[in-house]
């Protein structure tokens, strides 16, 4: 079990309404992306559902229970893959079992299978630097998923990739998906991978933030290879597309974070 119901849910930061009463309802098991434009809350509300900010108002329950903060079956993976840099790729890996206390050797040994689900085998004692932006971003998914967390919050995890490498993610974390079913939100600012990824993908626009469409995804799961020839997913991409075109705030010099 692992379902997300953000009600009434409220953030403000001054003068900024960051979220106006947003309602989000995620099921167990079922993916979710967010997408909408620079500034309209969605990084705030992935915090709030990870129980790192409390909302002004509102309440976000996982499976029933209010969020009161961080939860040991939620986890965050950040755009910027947040590697500790004098850490090897897989004691990084291991940095959340570590952090729960887990023995050096034994937390070595648990995140084995992550790092071949990520294919980072052979890099296990590369640093950082010595990793490509998609391996490090491989990194931060495996130790993401060592914790094995019930709900996967994902903040643009592959907005710093380039195009070639993107796809390639997209392909590795919809069959991470298939073999593990996670609860997933995941933001995105590219129509196209939330098309390819999700279950629902939720619409939002800024000032304040909030859900102004919601779109079932209808295509078969394990997705087919030739997804984007299909003309349904063109269908869907020019709706989205124009959606997004509405929900660009006009010029008001606040800019998102
Ligand atoms: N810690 C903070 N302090 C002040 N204002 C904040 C803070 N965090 C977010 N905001 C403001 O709240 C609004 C929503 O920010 P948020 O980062 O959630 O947007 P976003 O949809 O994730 O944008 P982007 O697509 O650029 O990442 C923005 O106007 C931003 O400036
Ligand atoms: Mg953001």
């Amino acid at each position: 079990m692992a379902q997300i119901r953000a009600e009434n849910v409220e953030k403000h930061f001054g003068h900024v309404q960051a979220l106006g009463r947003l309602h989000l309802e995620v099921e167990t098991n079922e993916f979710v992306s967010v997408l909408g434009p620079s500034g309209c809350g969605k990084t705030t509300l992935l915090r709030i559902v990870a129980g790192l900010v409390p909302p002004d108002g509102g309440t976000v329950y996982v499976d029933g229970e209010p969020v009161t903060g961080p939860r040991p079956n939620t986890t965050l993976v950040f755009q910027h893959f947040r590697l500790l840099p004098w850490r090897t790729a897989e004691d990084n890996v291991a940095y959340g079992l570590r952090l729960r206390g887990m023995a050096k050797r034994q937390a070595r040994e648990e995140v084995r299978p992550y790092i071949e689900m990520v294919g980072l085998e052979g890099f296990e004692k590369s640093y950082p630097y010595q990793l490509s932006g998609g391996m490090q971003q491989r990194v931060g998914l495996a130790r993401a998923l060592a914790i094995d967390p019930e709900i996967l919050l994902m903040d643009e995890p592959f907005g710093a990739l380039d195009a070639q490498t993107r796809e390639v993610m997209q392909e590795e974390l919809l069959r991470i998906w298939n073999a593990t079913h996670k609860t997933v939100v995941f933001v995105t600012h590219s129509i196209d991978e939330a098309l390819v990824l999700s279950d629902k993908v939720v619409v939002m626009a800024a000032r304040p933030g909030r859900i102004i469409e919601t779109i079932e995804v209808p295509f078969p799961r394990p997705r087919p290879t030739n997804l984007r020839a299909d003309p349904v997913f063109a269908q869907l991409r020019t709706r989205m597309w124009e959606l997004l075109r509405t929900t660009e705030p006009e010029e008001t010099g606040v800019a998102g974070g």
